[in-house]
């Protein structure tokens, strides 16, 4: 039966470049999941864009001295080129500064306000009394002791070591650090603004995560966590003239909260897809009844999708909640955090420069932090190219082409014999692929890998016990049956490898001979496609090796500002 599969990733603010471990956290295993999904004739939309509001786009245009608009808009473009050099392929990749996002938005804020699940209240917010700053202060603008695990340098929104969300009167010894030198200890002045009742959905959101047993248990663990602590009805409004305006009269100077506004996102961007499609209410198709959604995302995310944008879906009613939030863990470089202040991180358009894509894909994919923290090094990055893509993988691919040439002139032959070994071939391949359907259907994406390294290590070694090339003299027979063999398995490979390697997959596809692409052939293996015949092109490398003293090189850039 086809499914309606909506894949979501969180939106990366719009002001800094994307990094590896961006990619190994959220973007590439959302990416390997709806191409999975396409594969299998599900209709899959991937959809997210760039977080164009919100004080970290503000704080970086008053470094760089242009307005957040600007700001949002050059990352917006390099996110998108991003995006096609590493072949993530999102179905609508917009942003948050479209009047599309900004009427969903202030319809749902409406719509919640007459329900009386948005209410007015005073509240006091931090104020710096500095005469440099002279303001209120956003909550990214605070920082102080979180009250729960002591970490000293929590945020006025969240506390980055225990994954909390806070409120800046929260923090204990707070101080103003809106500018590196301030340090002020503001003063709370009263200010008014709209509140989500969030306390009306506790007991609804802890019902509806106990259920989720497909859930990652850490996932499911925090949310219930989080709920049980009990839910508390959070500002989201702010002091602020960047952002998407209050639709009532008397707030001119007061804008909608990022994280309130950016998971309608989820909502407004498949809106603007189907507006762009023959119906343009085909959006309903993935967020009614029987639609699965997906949400990818780092783990400092997990509250925002599994509370507070559950909480707004209650709220406006008759839309999906999540179906899973498969959130991972933390990607280090060369064993230390990644900090982009300290230059600690490689941009993933500064890798794409020098790299190919689908090198970088399969190596974060074997490291991708699914359950807990991973490393990235450059050794490592190394090693799986040459030994795992090029000695395992690209060889083998290339020693079948180049002996089908050689003996056959490329064309497939037909098989004469069906023995132990071949049978054990063909059965492992089926399983192969039944097990990867497996896997990647439940968001195990390391795993899934590994079945398909697995299988081409099988057929390496079906090929020197068999030995085509010493058959080729006494028995030619044997020889074509044996290739006839191993290309099916490879014409099955290339199906198995597409959803983590569409580049070098699509060029095995024609170089074995096919004009349609592996997404319309689809996730199948039939004998059929390659019957005897049929011709091979000339083998050509699908992967390149590279010199060892790239790690060297590399790494030395890391650090230096
Ligand atoms: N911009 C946020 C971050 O980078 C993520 C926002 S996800 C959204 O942490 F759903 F709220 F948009
Ligand atoms: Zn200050």
């Amino acid at each position: 039966m086809t499914e309606n599969i909506l894949v979501c990733t969180a939106w990366p603010y719009a002001n800094g470049s994307l990094h590896l471990g961006h990619i190994a956290g959220c973007y590439l295993p959302a990416d390997i999941f709806a191409r999975y999904h396409r594969l299998i004739q599900n209709n899959v939309i991937m959809v997210s864009g760039s977080d164009a509001h919100g004080t970290p786009v503000t704080i970086t245009a008053e470094a760089q001295g242009i307005t957040p608009n600007e700001v949002s808009e050059n990352y917006q473009k390099e996110f998108l080129n991003d995006w096609s050099n590493l072949g993530i392929s999102y179905d609508l990749f917009t942003s948050t500064h479209t009047e599309n996002h900004t009427k969903i938005v202030q319809e749902i804020f409406l719509k919640l306000y007459e329900k009386d699940l948005i209410y007015k209240d005073i509240m006091s917010q931090p104020f710096c009394n500095a005469s440099s700053c002279n303001q209120f202060l956003a909550d990214r603008y605070v920082e102080g002791t979180c009250p729960l695990c002591k970490f000293n340098q929590a945020r006025g929104d969240q506390c980055d070591n225990c994954g909390n969300t806070l409120d800046p009167k929260d923090l204990i010894d707070i101080r103003c650090n809106r500018r590196k030198d301030c340090n002020e200890s503001p003063e709370f002045r009263k200010t008014e603004h709209f509140f989500l009742r969030l306390s009306n959905f506790e007991t609804e959101l802890l019902e509806w995560v106990k259920t989720k047993n497909h859930w990652k248990s850490n996932v499911k663990n925090f949310t219930i966590g989080f709920l049980e602590g009990g839910l508390i009805d959070r500002a989201i409004t702010r002091d602020i003239t960047w952002g998407i305006p209050i639709p009532l009269e008397g707030y001119e100077d007061k804008r909608i909260y990022v994280w309130f506004e950016a998971v309608i996102g989820y909502l407004s961007a498949s809106i603007e897809w189907a507006s762009r499609q023959d119906d343009p209410e085909i959006w309903k198709e993935f967020w009614d009844g029987s639609s699965k959604s997906y949400y990818f995302m780092g783990k400092d995310n997990i509250p925002f999708h599994t509370v507070i944008w559950p909480a707004i879906l209650l709220g406006n009613e008759n839309l999906n909640l999540p179906f899973d939030v498969p959130a991972n863990e933390y990607v280090n470089m060369e064993s230390k955090k990644i900090s982009t202040s300290r230059n600690w991180v490689v941009n993933l358009k500064d890798y794409l420069e020098k790299y190919d894509p689908d090198p970088l894909r399969f190596a974060l994919t074997s490291i991708m932090p699914e359950t807990s923290d991973s490393n990235f090094s450059w050794e490592e990055y190394l090693r799986r190219n040459n030994d795992e893509l090029v000695a395992t993988f690209g060889n083998l691919v290339n020693r079948v082409f180049s002996m089908t040439h050689r003996y056959f002139d490329g064309i497939v032959q037909k098989p004469t014999r069906l023995n132990e070994e071949d049978i054990q071939l063909l059965e492992f391949t089926k399983s192969s692929m039944n097990n990867l359907s497996e896997e990647l259907s439940n968001c195990k994406f390391r795993r899934g890998l590994e079945i398909c390294m697995n299988l081409s290590q099988s057929l390496n070694k079906y090929l020197e016990n068999q030995a085509p090339w010493k058959s080729f003299k006494e028995n030619p027979e044997e020889c074509a049956t044996t290739l006839y063999y191993s290309i099916n398995v490879i014409n099955c490979l290339k199906t198995m490898f597409n959803p983590f390697m569409p580049f070098s997959t699509e060029k095995l596809n024609s170089l074995l001979g096919f004009d349609e692409t592996i997404n319309t052939l689809g996730w199948v293996w039939d004998s059929s496609e390659m019957s005897p015949g049929k011709k091979l092109q000339p083998a050509e490398p699908l992967f390149v090796k590279l010199d060892e003293s790239i790690v060297d090189e590399e790494v030395s850039k890391l650090g230096i500002n």
